[in-house]
């Protein structure tokens, strides 16, 4: 397990110091039916095979927040704003007694999602780049991202032979098709450009996940036993700055230029 410094991502919580933890934090982000759980379930049992503490947490999953935000995703009449929220809420409660108590512990962290889920949902929703970015300012960076990446036309067929599609995942709140399968191809193609925006910006390690389970499960074990020896992917300085401009701040930025 590594002794690396943790630090947060903007100006952190002022009455918690994160500094040396034990454990390792490890996301793993993609977007809406990519295979995260499929994956990082296959990824718990390995890495407990090899002695390692895990800790599983994922997106809405505190207790403080899950029913309520469900509750509030039932009603349909959540905005950008509240969206958010709601989700930062969940996300704090889940650092504060989950993620920060398993590193200080030595756990290794999986995390389904994390910030970035945020970032790429209001870009899309068209809040601002940078409120959105300092909102997680108390996030601590993690040590690891992967992102299962996928394009529209191979999810598709993912997502209608699973769970099919749904309300807020296929963007129906923005009103963007006649019907879901125009609204989810739309939606989806809009998440996964800032993704990859955000995949840029961050130094997300991509995996290409268009593939088979096993093929994804081999790259990712491959990736993290990497990280695990001592090996540092390369990384940009992950700060609350946006370096670089996501898809929908540049189109904001060129409606608002427009002539
Ligand atoms: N590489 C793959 N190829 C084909 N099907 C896959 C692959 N990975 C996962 N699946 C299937 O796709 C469906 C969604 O997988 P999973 O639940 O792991 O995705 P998820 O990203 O966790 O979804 P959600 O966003 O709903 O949490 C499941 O039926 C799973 O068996
Ligand atoms: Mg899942």
């Amino acid at each position: 397990m590594h002794d690396a410094d943790k630090h947060f991502y903007g100006n952190g919580l002022p009455y918690l110091k994160v500094g040396p933890l034990k454990g390792s934090l490890i996301v793993i982000e993609g977007t809406d039916g990519v295979g995260r759980s499929t994956q990082i379930e296959a990824l718990t049992r390995w890495l407990e095979v090899q002695g390692y503490g895990v800790v599983n947490t994922g997106w809405t999953r505190s207790p403080l927040l899950s029913e309520t935000i469900n509750e509030a995703k039932a009603g349909h009449e959540l905005n950008v704003t509240t969206f958010s929220l709601l989700y930062v809420a969940d996300f704090a409660d889940r650092l504060e007694n989950q993620i920060i108590p398993a590193l200080r512990a030595g756990f290794i962290v999986l995390a389904d999602r994390y910030m970035y889920t945020a970032f790429a949902r209001n870009a899309v929703m068209g809040a601002d780049a940078q409120w959105t970015r300092k909102l997680f300012g108390f996030a601590v960076v993690p040590d690891l991202v992967l992102y299962l990446r996928i394009d529209v036309r191979r999810l598709i067929p993912r997502v209608l032979e699973s769970k099919g599609m749904d309300y807020w995942e296929s963007g129906m709140h923005l009103k963007l098709g006649g019907d879901i399968f125009d609204s989810f191809r739309r939606y989806q193609a809009r998440i996964l450009r800032e993704y990859d925006a955000i995949a840029d910006e961050v130094g997300f390690v991509t995996v290409d996940a268009c593939r088979s389970v096993d093929a994804i499960q081999q790259d990712l074990r491959s990736h993290i036993a990497r990280y695990l020896a001592g090996e540092r992917p390369a990384r940009r300085r992950a700060t609350a700055g946006v370096r670089r401009q996501s898809a929908a701040t540049l189109r904001t930025a060129a409606r608002a230029k427009m002539r």
